[in-house]
């Protein structure tokens, strides 16, 4: 299902190449979570000042929005290597031993999905953020002994779209930790306009806020969209992306002026009708969008919680009148209201 969606923020293997060709390696090409970038750039000076490595970093948010990107990007600003991997990646407490002694100085331990790190590969990890250190032990039975080995000194960044799910002698063991935001459209038009440089593409500034505006404050949708608003533009267009092109492009793909997609309004207009607008459960929201419950929350629900269109409350999603008027459906009174009216109708 998620495959099939032009606007999903998570990621797809075939966009690698293009993934790569478009990220940025560079803080100042990196556009948008200014604070972030205002406080890591005092971080990294006075790491760099006293020959240290930098404090181990946290970075959380949905899927898209440059955790990977920035990662990379504070290896780079900081003069060292930076070796990815991820949770699911390391089975074993043996697989990030290797990893951990294979490291040199300074360098830079990327785990993206933190969160699904195993509880045994997990409390190898802790000594070694703490302290530099690995214990390791040797023999069986009663004549086996724990050694302490030092390990060089490194950072670990890590990622997670879940940051709730880490444990929290984890998450303590973390100097430094941000939060990825939604990026406003015109963050997103700067993005959209050096993503077309690189690609060649012929795009007006009021064609990237176009397109910019319909990308869920994700730049990974932003580029997406370009890709297939240039297809539009060069078969319809003469090759030229303006506001124009943009918006019948994304019109023709059912990407609407907010870039909610034919799944978000179905489920929106579900929510609605059968259900007079919540609350209804996440499985319930889960088994109307044929998409499964973490990858709504995750991926889907932090754009339309963004826009007010929904609110969490303890007993599921409830659709908020906003909701209503950008579907089209008359909101619902709210009961003082609906009393009043019924009154003066007498
Ligand atoms: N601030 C930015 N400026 C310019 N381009 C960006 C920025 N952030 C992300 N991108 C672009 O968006 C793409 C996706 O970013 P990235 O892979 O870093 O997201 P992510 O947060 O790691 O996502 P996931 O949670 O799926 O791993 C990158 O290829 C990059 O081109
Ligand atoms: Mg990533």
């Amino acid at each position: 299902m998620d495959e099939e969606r032009l606007i999903s923020t998570g990621f797809r293997s075939e966009e690698d190449d293009a993934e790569s060709t478009l990220r940025p390696h560079s803080l100042a090409e990196y556009f948008g979570q200014q604070k972030i970038k205002d406080s890591l750039s005092i971080y990294m000076q006075a790491a760099i000042a006293r020959r240290e490595p930098l404090d181990h970093i946290l970075l959380y948010g949905p899927p898209g929005l440059g955790k990977t990107t920035l990662a990379g990007i504070i290896a780079a600003e900081m003069g060292h290597n930076i070796r990815v991997t991820s949770g699911p990646a390391i089975e074993r407490p043996g697989d990030l031993a290797s990893i951990l002694t294979n490291l040199n100085a300074g360098d830079v331990l990327f785990i993206d999905e933190i969160h699904r790190l195993s509880h045994a590969v997990e409390e190898v990890l802790y000594p070694a953020m703490e302290d530099f250190a690995l214990d390791i032990m040797i023999g069986k039975g009663p004549s086996a002994r724990s050694i302490r080995l030092d390990l060089p000194k490194f950072t670990l960044i890590a990622a997670t779209t879940r940051a709730g799910m880490l444990t929290s002698p984890l998450r303590d063991r973390f100097g430094i930790s941000f939060r990825l935001e939604l990026y406003t459209p015109e963050e997103l038009a700067v993005i959209v306009e050096r993503s077309a440089k690189i690609m060649k593409i012929d795009c007006t500034h009021d064609g990237a806020l176009e397109i910019a505006s319909r990308s869920r404050g994700t730049p990974r949708v932003a580029n997406r969209l370009i890709k297939r608003v240039r297809d539009y533009a060069q078969v319809r267009a003469g090759g030229r992306v303006t506001d124009r092109t943009a918006r019948e492009a994304l019109n023709m793909l059912e990407v609407d002026e907010l870039g909610l997609d034919r799944t978000d309004r179905g489920m929106l207009e579900t929510m609605i009708r059968k259900f007079g607008g919540g609350p209804v459960g996440l499985d319930t929201l889960a088994a109307i969008t044929g998409e499964d419950a973490v990858t709504i929350e995750d991926v889907y629900e932090p754009y339309l919680l963004q826009l007010g269109f929904i609110m969490r409350t303890p007993r599921g999603r409830v659709a908020t009148p906003p909701a209503y008027e950008h579907l089209g459906l008359a909101a619902p009174q709210p009961p003082v209201d609906g009393a009043q009216q019924t009154r003066l109708d007498i």
